[in-house]
């Protein structure tokens, strides 16, 4: 035998599929399974553009934007972001982060390694930023663009959006948000509000899989990556991909193998979505969010985020009694009851727990299991305390 490394034995094991109830990946339409399974399309099969089309149908309406320059990065939501921020911002540049959680620390190492020069402005990770309190840093930085998440999975926090985008304009700035556990389960209006680049993923309130990126530009975002002086990396390079994705009814060039069940996950949501609408869809979030929350107050648990308005519809933060492991008690809920949910990340680490009720668990019924799941997991740790 010549092989140096032989062949490993590489087993099924059992393994019980939690409910999931984190800050995603969340669960899949019904309708998932069978899309999954569809046959492999490629660049030689019609059928291929024909889903792309529908794709970028889809994504104008999820995104509400008329722009053509709408299509999906392969990769997870990091893709869209590092898509984003490379297509529209080069070495030199300055990008403004708008920082109150961790995906904008994401963005700060992205632009860094892309040789892009950062400022950050903070917000407390229980709040969300004022106009007033940008306006004055885009006046002084004047930067090439301002980046802002719009939901917030790792503090539980949604941005108002309002009036952003005309304001960073004013002040010659591009507006990049991240979308990505927002979209679909909280409004998003990106042509009405100025949003110049918008990325989001597929495993939150899409409740598909996580692995393709959608990605959306304005035209004066298109206008800047059409006569930019620097490029981003090969394999993010937007305008090469417009015509891959037919951004420009040129389809038929190729730039690189796109995953088949991917494309069909992306459509899948996007039917789902579409059929149900965005406005109902932002109000079944709303309101099982809004009873979930109603419930847990009634409990007496704390919520990480003070003020309604900052409040995201489809990741809640909800604070622990002093004395109870953030770790030991997801643990518990677990193995007890089936549940999947986080604890922090990055600013809220040991200081809040992180539950999604978004996509397909944005129902009444899930905050009902939620909530009667988190009374007995305290119940148990306060008696086991005493
Ligand atoms: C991951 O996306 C998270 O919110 O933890």
């Amino acid at each position: 035998d010549k092989l140096l490394v032989s062949a490993p034995s590489i087993v099924d094991r059992d393994f019980v599929k939690p409910k999931l109830y984190g800050p995603g990946p969340c669960d899949y339409w019904p309708s998932m399974e069978e899309a999954l399974s569809k046959p492999i399309i490629t660049p030689n099969c019609d059928e291929f553009y024909h889903v792309l089309d529908d794709i970028r149908a889809g994504l104008q309406y999820v995104f509400q934007t008329k722009s053509k320059l709408v299509l999906a990065m392969s990769g997870a939501g990091h893709a869209g972001m590092e898509a984003v921020i490379s297509n529209l911002v080069g070495r030199g540049e300055t990008l403004l982060i708008a920082s109150r959680g961790i995906w904008d620390q994401r963005a700060f190492i992205i632009a860094n390694r892309l040789g892009i020069k950062t400022e950050v402005i903070t917000a407390p990770t229980n709040a969300t930023f004022s106009l007033e309190q940008l306006e004055p840093e885009l006046k002084r930085l004047r930067p090439a663009a301002l980046f802002i998440t719009h939901g917030d999975s790792s503090t539980g926090t949604v941005q108002k959006m309002d009036g952003l985008g005309e304001l960073c304009h004013r002040y010659g700035a591009l507006l990049l948000v991240d979308t990505v556990v927002s979209l679909i389960g909280v409004p998003f209006l990106m042509d009405e509000w100025g949003v110049d680049g918008a990325f989001t993923a597929t495993q939150k309130a899409f409740s598909g899989p996580a692995g393709i990126s959608p990605v959306a530009f304005s035209a004066l975002a298109e206008e800047k990556i059409n006569n930019r002086n620097f490029e981003p990396p090969f394999y993010f390079d937007v305008k090469l991909q417009a015509h891959q994705w037919n951004c420009y009814g040129d389809t038929r060039s190729y730039h690189h193998t796109l995953c088949a069940p991917m494309l069909w996950a992306l459509r899948c949501c996007l039917q789902e979505i579409t059929r149900e609408t965005l406005p109902v869809s932002w109000a079944r979030h709303a309101a099982s969010t809004a009873h979930f929350h109603k419930r847990l107050q009634e409990y007496g648990f704390q919520l990480f985020v003070p003020e309604p308005e900052d409040r995201l519809p489809t990741v809640t933060t909800v604070v622990l009694p002093p004395g109870i492991d953030y770790l030991e008690f997801t643990k518990y809920l677990r193995e007890k009851h089936n549940i999947l949910i986080l604890e922090g990340r990055g600013p809220t680490v040991g200081k809040a727990l992180r539950i999604g009720i978004m996509g397909v668990n944005a129902t009444t019924k899930v905050a009902d299991t939620l909530a009667d799941a988190l009374v007995d997991a305290r119940n148990a740790f306060q008696s086991a305390n005493k």
